[in-house]
């Protein structure tokens, strides 16, 4: 008989997490948003938040992208810590995010709106013409040629000049997204992407998911359509109360009678 082969024990390379959080506690007042939350998103993965209303999910991202300071923990983007950072330096190091609410300008085409980024504040393009006009011109050639091109992998080029308000809702929320995509990101959070969507936007919005996470960015999205994150994501992570209760095939947490008392008996 053939000797047995030795067991090969070979380390299995595990990737740097993108996104590192640790102990991360917040509450308001009696309310607890945030109780010890442990979560690392990856390169190229797609993590799927679930959880009850209430449970913390949009403030788990108000954290990580500092609309508020947590009480305890860290928050690191590829090893540098974010917490403490104001919003646009976390902006302008890589995470990029959108909001359950849309936040889009109505009246503005869907180009100007990408225009619009993260890290313009308004009077700050007044005062570079009249120091830099040349530079400032440039740099508007480049944001324009950006926002082309994320309208391209957005399925919008055909809309780029339509009012952001005569879209219809399914649009608007691509359009939310190709306003998070003009970060370059390293990591992308998206709160509810799905919630109203139906239609060719629901598979368009599937397929530019996949393809971000596909170039290499870590994504997480929070959603309540349970099909659209069983489809999409590799992983699932299941809040309740401030605390990660559950992490693992988005399958497996569905299926858990324990966890689907608590998301659909509260
Ligand atoms: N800035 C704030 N001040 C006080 N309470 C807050 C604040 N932000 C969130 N909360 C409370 O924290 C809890 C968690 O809210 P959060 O919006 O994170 O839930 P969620 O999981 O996103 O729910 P949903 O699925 O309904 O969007 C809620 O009770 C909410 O009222
Ligand atoms: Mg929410």
């Amino acid at each position: 008989m053939a000797p047995v082969p030795a067991p090969v024990t070979a380390p299995v390379p595990v990737p740097a997490p993108v996104l590192a959080i640790e102990g991360l506690d917040k509450r308001f007042g009696g309310i607890v948003v945030a109780d010890g939350i442990d979560l690392t998103l990856t390169a190229g993965r797609i993590v799927g938040l679930i959880g009850p209303n209430g449970a913390g999910k949009t403030s788990l991202f108000n954290l990580i992208s500092g609309v508020f300071p947590p009480d305890a923990g860290t928050i690191r983007l590829d090893g540098q810590r974010l917490d403490g950072l104001a919003m646009h330096r976390r902006a302008g190091l890589g995470l990029a995010r959108t909001w359950q609410n849309l936040r889009l300008f109505p009246s503005l085409s869907v180009l100007d709106n990408l225009m619009m980024g993260p890290r313009s504040y308004p009077g700050e393009r007044l005062l570079r013409l009249a120091l830099d006009p040349g530079g400032v011109r440039r740099q508007e050639d480049e944001t324009r040629r950006r926002a082309r091109a994320v309208l391209e992998r957005t399925r919008l080029a055909g809309v780029a000049g339509t009012r952001a308000a005569d879209l219809t809702f399914g649009q608007q929320k691509l359009v939310g997204v190709a306003r998070a995509l003009m970060n370059d990101a390293r990591c992308l959070l998206l709160d509810e992407p799905m919630a109203g969507v139906e239609g060719q936007a629901y598979e368009i919005m599937q397929a530019v998911v996949r393809e971000v996470a596909a170039s290499g960015v870590a994504v997480c999205v929070v959603e309540h359509n349970v099909a659209f994150i069983r489809d999409l994501c590799d992983e699932g992570v299941f809040m309740f109360a401030g605390r990660v209760l559950a992490r693992g095939p988005v399958g497996t947490l569905i299926a858990d009678p324990r966890l689907t008392e608590l998301y659909f008996g509260t």
